[in-house]
């Protein structure tokens, strides 16, 4: 069974004609990418990543995982962005929803928490509370090895943990994985002795799940990672056709920038799965920060359904018609709960009688597109047989390759993110920190 990308919902809203129209211009971005010509392409050693990742790295990657799994009850995730959503969305979606709450000889990964992703001193306070009798490790991550929120969120967790094991213990169950050798993280970690992984150079914070910022991490949490890299080859081998007639991938690209010229300014990407919700928090940081720039690019939402067509429904049916909808459609559920019958029938659900709750799914995404196809939104529809390791990292790597190709085919850089650092300086001049005093002045003045 394959990941297909279903179009025909859209055909409404263009013209078939057109994708072929743009099929030089996605020629040209393909020629750009792999031959690394294009804007950013000290960026993009991703592209080979499926095929590129060194075994003894897996090999080393599992045994610390299994090393975690035995030493601890709880693993926390520092890191923000590019350093944490990765993980964030493949432990969503490949483990037991209630994973934390299981007790621990019925899952074989600790519990698994994050921090270091905002600056709330209520969220770190309790986790703390809520891990000071247990056995605990850390996986700081950090690309720049410099970033306010993982940096602070760090600081006091690694005096918590040299408060509980001492110094040397902490250390033992402290991994850092940052730059090879620069930013505050790496002295650090020498400095601490803390086992380190790489981030490669050439790999932005986005598009690094398939380097230990996520492998290590999906490891530790019982994810089989081979498998994860299997599918991502596959989605390497499937995307690496220039011909847009056979290249879904290709295809997305061309038609959400298609969408955009027509006033398609929004992209939602919507599941009907809660497991998928994070991953659609990675998807929004890796087309939005890969676009979003030069005061152009499609802003990305996200919708999970069916709780969203209670709350956001209206608009998606009949608000601002600048949206358009990307569905992630899972074919077969991980469990199946089937509706049986009652009696007396008095809640009315009789009709339903012998029918899985997938089935009802299914039928509320059929009516779902079809409304809101009626209401002016098209919808590209994303086929995906069951959320595997497989098929997230079939997904991983699909939409990496769509956000390079349409990010060319937009003309912006897709690899870099100059808008980041803005906050980032307005934040370090109002805190006081060195060399940003005629700022802090500057900004002082406004806020008065
Ligand atoms: O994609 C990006 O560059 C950002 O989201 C970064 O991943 C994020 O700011 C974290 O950066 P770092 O890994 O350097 O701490």
């Amino acid at each position: 069974k394959r990941i297909t990308l279903d179009y025909s919902k859209s055909l409404n809203f263009i013209g078939q004609h057109e994708m072929e129209n743009l099929q030089p211009a996605v020629e040209m971005a393909h020629k750009i990418l792999h031959n690394y010509e294009g804007a950013g392409k000290e960026y993009t050693g991703w592209l080979e990543l499926p095929h590129s990742i060194d075994n003894k790295l897996i090999r080393d990657i599992k045994n610390t995982a299994l090393d975690v799994q035995n030493k601890c009850d709880v693993f926390i995730i520092v890191g923000i962005g590019g350093s944490y959503l990765g993980a964030k969305a493949a432990i969503e979606m490949l483990t037991h929803h209630f994973h934390n709450q299981l007790a621990s000889q019925d899952r074989k990964a600790p519990e698994i928490y994050f921090a270091g992703h905002h600056i709330s001193s209520t969220y770190l306070k309790q986790l703390l509370d809520l891990i000071e009798k247990k056995e605990v490790c850390i996986n700081v991550i950090s690309k720049s090895g410099t970033t306010t929120e993982p940096a602070i969120a760090f600081r006091i967790l690694k005096r918590f943990m040299e408060n509980k094991y001492g110094k040397e213990g902490a250390s033992k169950r402290t991994i850092a994985t940052t730059d090879k050798e620069k930013g505050a993280l790496k002295e650090l970690a020498n400095e601490e002795g803390y086992k380190t992984y790489v981030i490669p150079d050439d790999v932005g914070g986005r598009y690094s799940v398939l380097t230990p910022v996520g492998l290590l991490p999906m490891a530790v949490a019982g994810i089989d990672v081979e498998e994860i890299l299997e599918g991502a080859k596959e989605a390497l081998k499937d995307t690496n056709n220039p011909n847009i007639k056979e290249n879904h991938c290709y295809q997305y690209a061309a038609i959400r920038n298609i969408l955009y010229r027509k006033n398609k300014t929004i992209e939602m990407l919507v599941g009907y799965e809660p497991s998928l919700q994070y991953f659609g928090e990675w998807w929004k940081q890796l087309f939005g920060e890969s676009e979003g720039k030069d005061s152009k690019g499609i802003f990305p939402a996200t919708g999970s359904f069916s709780t969203d067509l209670h709350s956001m429904g209206q608009y998606i049916q009949q608000g601002i018609r600048n949206l358009f909808e990307t569905v992630i459609q899972v074919e077969e559920s991980i469990e199946e709960i089937v509706i049986e019958a009652e009696a007396n029938d008095l809640d009315g659900l009789n009709y339903l009688a012998g029918k899985t709750m997938t089935f009802v799914n299914q039928k509320a995404f059929e009516g779902t597109t079809l409304a809101h196809i009626d209401g002016g939104v098209p919808n590209l529809i994303i086929n995906v047989p069951k959320l595997t390791p497989y098929y997230f990292g079939y997904l991983v790597y699909f939409f990496e390759k769509a956000c390079g190709i349409s990010g060319y085919i937009l003309g912006v850089n897709p690899f870099n993110q100059p808008g980041v650092e803005d906050y980032k300086k307005n934040m370090f001049a109002l805190l006081g920190k060195k060399g940003y005093e005629e700022e802090r002045k500057a900004l002082e003045e406004r806020l008065k």
